[in-house]
């Protein structure tokens, strides 16, 4: 193991409160008891192929019926392989066939309060509208779209519209930089933008067309950029290039027939950050993700006919694809969807929202949780979350105060709590509670998933025993797993087949308790989580050192009340520049122009050389003590220069 994964993994919290369903959720929830979660389990992971295939026929409406269920040749798979089917058929038509049209689909609200709600029969009638028009701008089945947008309905009706056609839609945060824009669409090969000419964030504007325009001369491949009318700024529009997005859907037909897709068509590549190089494109492909994401949203949030169904979580980000969008409409159900900040205008945002729209299932992030207990209890005072019946977390661990607070201030002590542990590489959640079956214990996502079957071993592959820390491995394909990084087969296959012998390595440390819980304890790699979000210390560092006046950059974690882990630059600079103030602000900058916002350290430490090992390597775990005030430096009879470190500790300059 390396000093990153001896840290975490030795951690051991203990937590004995437990919570058991009550009696009135659990006669009512899909799945209603411990018993009965084991049995399916046991009978999922022991017969795969005809658990799988009796769930995809039974959750999802195919085109051509599959034959064959499962072709696993490690690393690649198919699933349902000569089946075909369409997922905007299986997120709409069928809805509307089965008597829903007039049931709203999305429920949404703009950050500055404008609301618009979409009944499915409405929806695809924008669906439809839009796919003509992708069509009318040259987008074919397989080409590649990328999509820039704020968080509005424009930006459902996009990712479904592309799914109608066939062309993979690669959806890129609203709040990366143009430079990052331009790697994806590079890396994607994309024909097509579609973005808005802005998005409200926190009362401000964020010029998303901007940054477009910005990105354009380095993205050769894409030819046309569509863009929503959203602030009312006015971008340049360039002609033949640019479109405005009302004009065109304006003559549009509500009429497209779908296309039926065998069930391996890539549906979309979504990037995101792994320890060495640059970002991966994940590869995701239709029947198995979609069966994925039904099933799973489907048990996990206990869906039912009435609920209104709030995940906060970006569609730039896994978590949107799978639980704003696929999952929720698959189902038929009703989504909200929500375009800003938590704390815009004030901190009572989410729970006046929560009460206005009658929210019963609420899953967010547990960073934004320890922003809600940070505010204190005046936001929510006065608001009525009754209708509140199921909360849930992704994201990152979520420290057990973090759970409690959760669990009694929006809970009420009434509703579960599913902490869902998953990945953007697994596509759909593969650890979590079931909510009518499983005893919570606050820090825990528990057990697996239907289907999912999970371990933890060492590096040999070998099992560790009961509550030893090792690596988090699954030994078993799953319908909605990655079917690959965009483009790099190799990569594809060391990344996540190689380091553990013939299991997905998921690149996290975690324990299994005595119960079967399993208890997971971060990145074991040089990842970062950052408010839930991963980022490479790598992507970081290379970012800095593009900076001139920066020679030699570390990036590691540092523990974060907020973000969960804060991000913390150790700097040397050329010749003899002084770490400043300035300096600091201009590497924040610099960072954010390079990725993103999201990626700008919080502190610096500027100094004028890394501890090292002989071989040359950055000794990351000193420097992690550093960062978190740790004094305990281990064993350090592999550094290179002792001095280096007293230097470090005591005469280089902390600005943050
Ligand atoms: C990494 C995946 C999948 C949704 C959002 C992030 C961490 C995610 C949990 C959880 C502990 C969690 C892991 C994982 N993570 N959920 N419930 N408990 N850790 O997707 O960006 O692909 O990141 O997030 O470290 O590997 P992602």
């Amino acid at each position: 193991m390396t000093d990153r994964e001896e840290n975490r993994i030795t951690s051991v919290l203990q937590e004995d409160r437990a919570f058991p369903p009550s009696e009135s959720f659990r006669s009512v929830a899909h799945i209603k008891s411990m018993e009965d979660y084991d049995s399916l389990w046991k009978y999922s992971v022991d017969q795969p192929e005809k658990f799988w295939s009796e769930q995809a026929r039974d959750l999802l409406e195919w085109h051509q019926p599959f034959s064959k269920t499962l072709d696993w040749n490690l690393p690649h798979v198919k699933w349902f392989e000569d089946g075909t089917l369409n997922a905007s058929v299986n997120c709409l038509d069928r809805h509307i066939k089965g008597g829903k049209k007039d049931d709203p689909a999305i429920i949404w609200e703009g950050e500055p309060g404008d609301t618009r709600t979409l009944t499915y029969g409405e929806l695809l009638d924008e669906v439809c509208r839009c796919a003509n028009v992708l069509k009318e701008l040259n987008v074919k089945k397989g080409d590649r779209v990328t999509i820039y947008m704020p968080m509005i309905p424009e930006l459902v009706i996009t990712v479904l519209a592309c799914a109608r056609i066939g062309a993979t839609h690669c959806v890129v945060f609203g709040g990366f930089s143009s430079d990052a824009l331009a790697d994806r669409n590079n890396d994607a090969q994309a024909k097509l933008i579609v973005t808005a000419d802005g998005g409200f964030r926190k009362g401000s504007i964020v010029s998303l067309k901007e940054n477009v325009d910005r990105c354009l001369p380095r993205s050769t491949s894409v030819e046309k950029v569509l863009v929503v009318k959203r602030v009312g700024t006015q971008p340049k529009m360039c002609p033949n290039r640019d479109y405005w997005w009302h004009e065109l859907m304006a003559k549009a037909s509500t009429q497209f027939e779908a296309v039926p897709l065998p069930a391996e068509h890539p549906l979309f590549i979504l990037y995101t950050s792994g320890s060495t190089g640059k970002p991966k494109g994940i590869l995701h492909t239709t029947g198995g993700y979609l069966l994925g994401a039904t099933l799973s949203a489907k048990l996990v949030f206990d869906l039912k006919e009435g609920d209104i169904y709030w995940c906060t979580a970006d569609v730039g980000w896994i978590t949107g694809h799978s639980y704003v969008i696929y999952g929720p409409l698959s189902n038929g159900s009703t989504a909200l969807i929500y375009e800003g900040a938590p704390n815009y205008p004030n901190q009572s945002r989410f729970w006046q929202m929560i009460e206005r729209h009658r929210v019963s299932i609420f899953y967010t992030a547990p960073t934004a949780i320890r922003s809600f207990m940070k505010w204190g209890d005046e936001p929510i005072k006065g608001y009525d979350l009754s209708s509140l019946r199921l909360l849930g977390t992704v994201g990152e661990p979520i420290n057990p105060e973090a759970w409690m607070w959760y669990h009694e201030k929006i809970g009420k002590k009434r509703c579960p709590i599913v902490d869902t542990w998953w990945q953007t590489e697994t596509g759909s959640i593969m650890i979590t509670p079931l909510p009518g079956a499983t005893t919570t214990i606050p820090g825990t996502a528990t057990r697996p998933f239907l289907g999912v079957n999970p371990d933890v071993v060492d590096r040999e592959g070998r099992p560790v025993g009961t509550n030893e820390g090792g690596f988090l491995v699954i030994k078993q394909p799953w319908p909605s797993m990655l079917r690959g990084i965009y483009g790099d087969t190799d990569r594809f296959h060391s990344v996540y087949w190689k380091q553990l012998k013939n299991v997905y390595f998921t690149g996290d440390g975690a324990r299994k308790d005595e119960h079967g819980n399993f208890w997971i304890l971060g990145r074991i790699d040089d990842v970062l989580n950052v408010s839930g979000h991963r980022l490479s210390t790598m992507e970081i560092e290379s970012a800095l050192v593009s900076h001139p006046l920066v020679v030699e950059a570390a990036v590691v974690g540092q523990p974060h009340e907020i973000k969960g882990e804060g991000i913390y630059g150790f700097v040397c600079l050329r010749g003899d520049t002084k770490g400043t103030e300035t300096i600091a602000l201009q590497l924040k900058e610099h960072v954010a122009k390079q990725i993103g916002a999201i990626a700008k350290p919080d502190t610096f430490q500027f100094t004028d050389s890394l501890p090292k090992t002989r071989s040359g390597k950055i000794m990351r775990r000193l420097l992690r003590d550093i960062a978190s005030g740790r004094k305990s430096f281990g064993d350090m009879t592999t550094l290179e220069d002792g001095h280096s470190l007293n230097r470090l500790r005591e005469q280089s300059s902390v600005v943050g």
